[in-house]
């Protein structure tokens, strides 16, 4: 039986932030976890069905105008009253790309996440400033960690 199933919703607008998104559901089937299954979704495909039928949730975004991606936060705003009932303590973890802190992001995830009653259960990886290709192991380690989690059945 499938205990972990992850759920990706990233904003994927450029080369880079697409091989983010790709490398978080790679890493995962790398693992070789049985019982662990990702699932990738750009924020448009994703919906509340998507979200209660998972068992955590990573969030991939970029920081816009000193925000989330407007992608994400349209994702929020269709989920955000199907799912308060329903998934108060979902683990949860977030990576940020930006050119500049990604603080602005991070914290519009937050507030939304507070409201949903999430549980972050890694603090926020914020990518920020020039492109470096570190980041995609960043972000790989970053979903292995919450899919072995899940597998371990400690969040
Ligand atoms: C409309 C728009 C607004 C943006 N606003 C910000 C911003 O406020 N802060 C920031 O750090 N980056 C901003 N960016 C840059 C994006 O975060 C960047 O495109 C994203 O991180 C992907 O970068 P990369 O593909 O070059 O790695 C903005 C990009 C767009 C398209």
């Amino acid at each position: 039986m499938t205990k972990g199933r992850l759920l990706i919703v990233a904003h994927q607008p450029s080369e880079n932030t697409r091989r983010l998104a790709s490398v978080a559901c790679s890493a995962v089937a790398e693992l070789g976890l049985p019982s662990v299954a990702a699932r990738l979704l750009k924020p448009a495909e994703a919906g509340a069905n998507e979200v209660l039928e998972s068992d955590g949730v990573l969030l991939g975004t970029t920081e816009n105008f000193g925000y989330m991606a407007g992608a994400l936060k349209d994702f929020f705003e269709r989920i955000y009253y199907p799912c308060l009932d329903h998934t108060r303590g979902r683990p949860y973890a977030l990576w940020v790309r930006a050119g500049n802190d990604g603080q602005g992001a991070r914290t519009s995830v937050e507030r939304i996440i507070q409201g949903l009653g999430w549980r972050a259960v890694q603090p926020p990886l914020i990518l920020c400033g020039e492109w470096r290709d570190e980041f995609t192991g960043q972000v790989a380690e970053l979903s292995q960690t919450l899919a072995a989690g899940l597998d371990a059945g400690i969040y």
